[in-house]
Order: C-alpha cells, then structure tokens, then sequence
C-alpha cells in the first residue's frame, strides 16, 4: 500500500529512544521529513545518522516543558522546511508514585505528560490549517494504573483535550487519534520500569495475552498509518496497542 507520505513534514517528540526514534525511523522510511526533539542531542545525532538519505532532519535538542519549546519549534519549522504535515506528540514518561510524593511530581507529570503537547500541538496548528490538511497522532498510556501514577491523570487529560480538538479541527481536513501502549520495550521499560528479563517474562506471561512485550515498530507501524492520507475518516479514536493487556470492553 502506498501510505503517500513521501515529501510530507513531520514533528515527532521524545525522539531519542524508545518509542519516538521507532516512530521516526518509520515515518523516514516512508519519505517523511522529520523535526525531531529530545534533550539528548548526541542520540537525536546518532538517530539522523541511522536514518540517513538525502533530506536531513532537523534536531531540535530542547525540553518540550520549557516554555519557549513551542514558539521556537514553530520557528525553526517554518524557516527549514515551510510547512508542516504531521505532529506525533510521544515525550513522556510513566510515574509510578505514592500518597506522600511532593507535590511538584504530579505537576511534573501533568507539564509533561499534557500541558507540554498541549501546547506545542495549538503553536504548532496553524500550520496546518492553513494548508487544511493535518495528522495529530498523540502516545498517550493507560488510564487503569493499577497503583497511584502521576502519568494516568495526564494522559486521561490527553484523551479528553485531544476528543474535543478533533471536532474543532475536523473542517480543517486534521485528525486528532491517540495510541495507548500496552508494554513496549523502550528506555523506561527496559532500564526502570521492567528492569530484567526474568521481570518482564512473569509480567508477561500473567497479564499479556500475546505473552511478550512490543517493540516501538509495533506503535511506530499504527503512527504511520494514521499519519497518512489513508487515514483520513479515523479521528477522535483511542487505539490500544498492547497485545491484550486491557481487559476492559469500553
Ligand atoms: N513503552 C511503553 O510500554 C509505554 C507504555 C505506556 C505509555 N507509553 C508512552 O509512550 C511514550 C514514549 O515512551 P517510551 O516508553 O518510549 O519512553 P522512553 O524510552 O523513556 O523515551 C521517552 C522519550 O521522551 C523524551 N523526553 C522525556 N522527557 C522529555 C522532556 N522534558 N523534553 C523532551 N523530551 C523528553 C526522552 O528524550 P530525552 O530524555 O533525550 O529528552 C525520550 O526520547 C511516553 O509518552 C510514554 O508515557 C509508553
């Protein structure tokens, strides 16, 4: 299937590692353009150098809570490409948290978790607009924590901010979709969350179905796909990419 992606502009964030550099080298794969932001800038280099080809990306070594990020990713955008297609919105991270965590962990969470793609996403939409075309795909996480975690909160923010802006921005020939990850390994997963092989075979074997862990290729394919012009009638969605992980009907 031509996914007609080729030439088209495209911003991932969290690019580094993880889900986000799985992301990124898909949509170059396809011809995709690619900003992409991190705060390790030596592995947003490697990343270029991985991706190769004629059309560099732009690597924008930032902080995406920093209050400047969107204005400045606007900028930057515009003056190297000129437009801008695509906005995958993947920084962010699990925290797992107790009743006495200080108060600014949960603000932590909530700046980077939704108020940081939020903001970047409403910078960044004019953009689109103009062109009326648009693809906002946002990597959210479960809203079922089965302990406290300051990120389920933020990404329950993420679902219902990103429902209401699919409707406002639905005229505008942009959609708004969301991928919930079951256990992908990434940096998190594999270095803090789910730190050894015997760890992550048990978690599997008693709550995945599929009975393994994902890799970010398994997020990376469906980002793709809602990323192109086939996509077009699917916005407002919530998509669970977890091997069955969930085990809820609605
Ligand atoms: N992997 C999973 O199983 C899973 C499950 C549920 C949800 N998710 C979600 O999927 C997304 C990606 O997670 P992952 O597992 O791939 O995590 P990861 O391996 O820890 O990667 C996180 C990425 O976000 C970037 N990042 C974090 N804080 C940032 C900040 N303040 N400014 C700029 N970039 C920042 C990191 O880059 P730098 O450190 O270089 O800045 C890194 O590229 C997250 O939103 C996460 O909540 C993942």
């Amino acid at each position: 299937m031509n996914l007609e992606l080729e030439g088209r502009v495209a911003v991932v964030t969290g690019a580094s590692v993880g889900i986000g550099r799985g992301v990124a080298k898909a949509l170059a794969a396809e011809g995709v353009r690619l900003v992409l932001i991190a705060r390790r800038k030596e592995l947003l280099e490697s990343l270029a150098a991985e991706i190769g080809g004629t059309s560099k990306p732009l690597l924008l070594a930032r902080d995406v809570t920093a209050s400047d990020t969107p204005d400045e990713t606007k900028r930057q955008v515009l003056k190297t490409f000129g437009r801008l297609d695509i906005l995958v919105n993947n920084a962010g991270g699990s925290r797992p948290t107790d009743l006495d965590a200080y108060e600014r962990a949960w603000q932590e969470s909530l700046a980077l978790n939704f108020e940081a793609a939020r903001r970047l996403t409403h910078a960044l939409l004019p953009l689109m607009q103009e062109r009326r075309w648009g693809r906002i795909v946002n990597v959210t996480g479960s809203l079922e924590a089965k302990r406290l975690n300051a990120a389920a909160p933020a990404k329950a923010a993420m679902h219902a901010w990103a429902k209401g802006l699919s409707s406002v921005v639905g005229p505008f020939g942009i959609t708004v979709n969301s991928i919930v990850p079951g256990r992908i390994h990434s940096e998190q997963i594999d270095q803090r969350l789910h730190p050894t092989a015997e760890d992550q075979k048990q978690f599997a074997s008693a709550n995945i179905p599929l009975g393994y862990f994902g890799d970010p290729e398994d997020i990376a394919t469906l980002v793709t796909f809602l990323s192109s012009p086939r996509a077009r009638y699917i916005t407002g969605e919530i998509i669970h990419v977890d091997g069955g992980l969930r085990h809820h009907a609605f």
